[in-house]
């Protein structure tokens, strides 16, 4: 450990340490714009310059590039140290548009924090802006303000260092400089290039999917885990709030998933995670399934309930398709009613759609499926060739999830499933109960390396819908009880 430092306070700093780590690291704010504690150091924002005190005289340096030194006396907030910071930021936006009332940036941008801190004076350039190009098409996920850009190159430095594929460049010099795309074509295929977006630390990138949607501080992020593989990745899903309630006749605007983030997991995902985390809209906001059902016709939840109850009771055979998808509280849930009345397999709900990437060296892996290991933990795998699960005399099945086509199950057997979205097999089962989503309820997921990660509600489930855990309640009670 060396001892330096900051303000006059004394600071621990490890071997080989920066001024800013160290400094961060000890609870001392520095600001910073290129800088970025996953990638490399280029020091060309030069907004994190801080003072050094020496014997005979001090001097100035960037402090994301300074190495500590034994006995370094370090002023984060001098005078000298406000007005460079000052004429930085006057520096940075010379060209840039100060176009905050219309940036999605607007309540996250550094540059506007920065500006209110240590500037907050009108441009002293008499000069007219420079302009560049504005809303270019960096790919069919992003666009690129080049106006607001401060060429922090951290986008530059995430495609060559992070997601590898050393997709976006700088061209030409000086207040020329553009953020550009290489010309093979390979941003777009950047299973991760969302997460230039996030790192941006003005809004110049932008992503296309939530383009002008909604002011940051109308919207709530609640943590939950991206189901779209057993990766687990943390992120925050992003609602409106309801004091912002918008007055619109589609209620869905306001039960709408706006965005999604990365919630930084050091122990699963670190600060990033993968396009298709970004998308769960696509997943989660499919046309619903909520009306109970017996033979495809309408009926009560409750109803339903007491049919389903009265096929587990009759069932000698029975055999349940337990769905990866399902919560760890969920799967306990599921044993403790039913585990031990029917045999359980665990069915694979997803599989990898057309041209998805399958797994890579970074976060995606193969099992697009959240919570499979922990479901295969209490019960075996369905084989591929469901069949030799299902017996021929097997005389019900309970499906949960997806995944599953009806052909493949014994002729004769009845069909309890429970799903969360209109698919053509809800009217041919016996019974069908629709169930609530995760954003719909609170959890646990297990990933593949025996992560555990939580995911709280974000919306109220209609009422006509169950939560798995009640409806095994409900079929594991004795005949004659009241079914939920
Ligand atoms: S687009 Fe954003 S992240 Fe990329 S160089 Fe410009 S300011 Fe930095
Ligand atoms: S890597 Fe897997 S869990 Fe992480 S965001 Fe992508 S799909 Fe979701
Ligand atoms: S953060 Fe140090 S130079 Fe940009």
């Amino acid at each position: 450990m060396i001892e330096f430092f900051i303000n006059g306070q004394p600071v621990q700093a490890e071997d080989n340490q920066t001024v800013m780590q160290a400094a961060k690291a000890a609870g001392f704010y520095i600001p910073y714009f290129c800088w970025h504690p996953q990638l490399s150091v280029p020091g060309n924002c030069r907004i994190c310059m801080v003072e050094v005190e020496a014997d005979g005289g001090g001097w100035m340096d960037i402090a994301c590039n300074m190495p500590v030194t034994k006995g370094m006396r370090v002023l984060t907030d001098s005078e000298k140290v406000r007005a460079r910071r000052k004429e930085t930021l006057q520096f940075i936006t010379l060209n840039h548009p100060v176009d905050c009332g219309i940036c999605d940036k607007a309540g996250e941008c550094t540059l506007q924090d920065y500006h209110f801190e240590y500037n907050g004076s009108p441009s002293v350039s008499r000069d007219a802006k420079v302009h560049a190009t504005k809303y270019f098409a960096l790919s069919e996920r992003i666009v690129l303000d080049n106006e607001r850009c401060i060429m922090c190159t951290r986008c530059v430095r995430f495609t060559r260092e992070i997601s590898k594929t050393d997709s976006l460049g700088v061209q030409n010099r000086a207040d020329h400089s553009l953020i550009r795309p290489v010309e093979d074509g390979r941003f777009e295929r950047d299973a991760y290039s969302d997460n230039v977006v996030d790192i941006c630390p003005v809004g110049a990138l932008l992503s296309r999917q939530f383009l002008h949607k909604a002011r940051v501080w109308y919207l709530k992020p609640t943590a939950s885990v991206c189901p779209g593989c057993e990766r687990g990745c943390s992120i925050n899903i992003w609602h409106r709030k309801s004091e912002w309630a918008l007055k619109s006749l589609d209620a869905r605007q306001n039960a709408r998933i706006d965005r999604v983030t990365p919630l930084e997991n050091p122990a699963v995902n670190g600060p990033w995670i993968c396009n298709k985390g970004r998308d769960l809209a696509q997943i989660f906001e499919r046309a619903r399934a909520e009306q109970a059902m017996q033979k495809g016709k309408p009926v009560e939840l409750k109803a339903a309930l007491v049919s389903a109850r009265a096929l587990v009771a009759a069932a000698k055979r029975p055999v349940a398709l337990v769905s990866s998808w399902a919560s760890n509280e969920e799967l306990a849930a599921f044993d403790a009613a039913l585990g031990k009345r029917m045999a359980c397999h665990v069915k694979t709900d997803w599989h990898a759609a057309p041209g998805e990437p399958i797994a890579d060296e970074l976060l995606i892996r193969p099992d697009k499926n959240p919570n499979g290991a922990a479901a295969r933990s209490r019960f075996p795998a369905l084989p591929a060739d469901a069949r030799l699960a299902l017996p021929p005399d097997t005389d019900l099945v309970l499906v949960w999830g997806e995944g599953l086509s009806f052909a493949q199950l014994p002729p004769k057997a009845k069909i309890i499933y429970l799903n969360s979205y209109l698919q053509p097999e809800n009217g041919h089962a016996d019974v069908f109960l629709p169930i609530s989503v995760q954003t719909e309820r609170s959890g646990h997921y297990t990933n593949f390396q025996g992560v555990v990660s939580a995911f709280e509600a974000c919306f109220a489930k209609k009422s006509t819908v169950a939560d798995a855990v009640d409806v095994f309640a409900a079929l594991a009670a004795p005949a004659g009880g009241s079914a939920k």
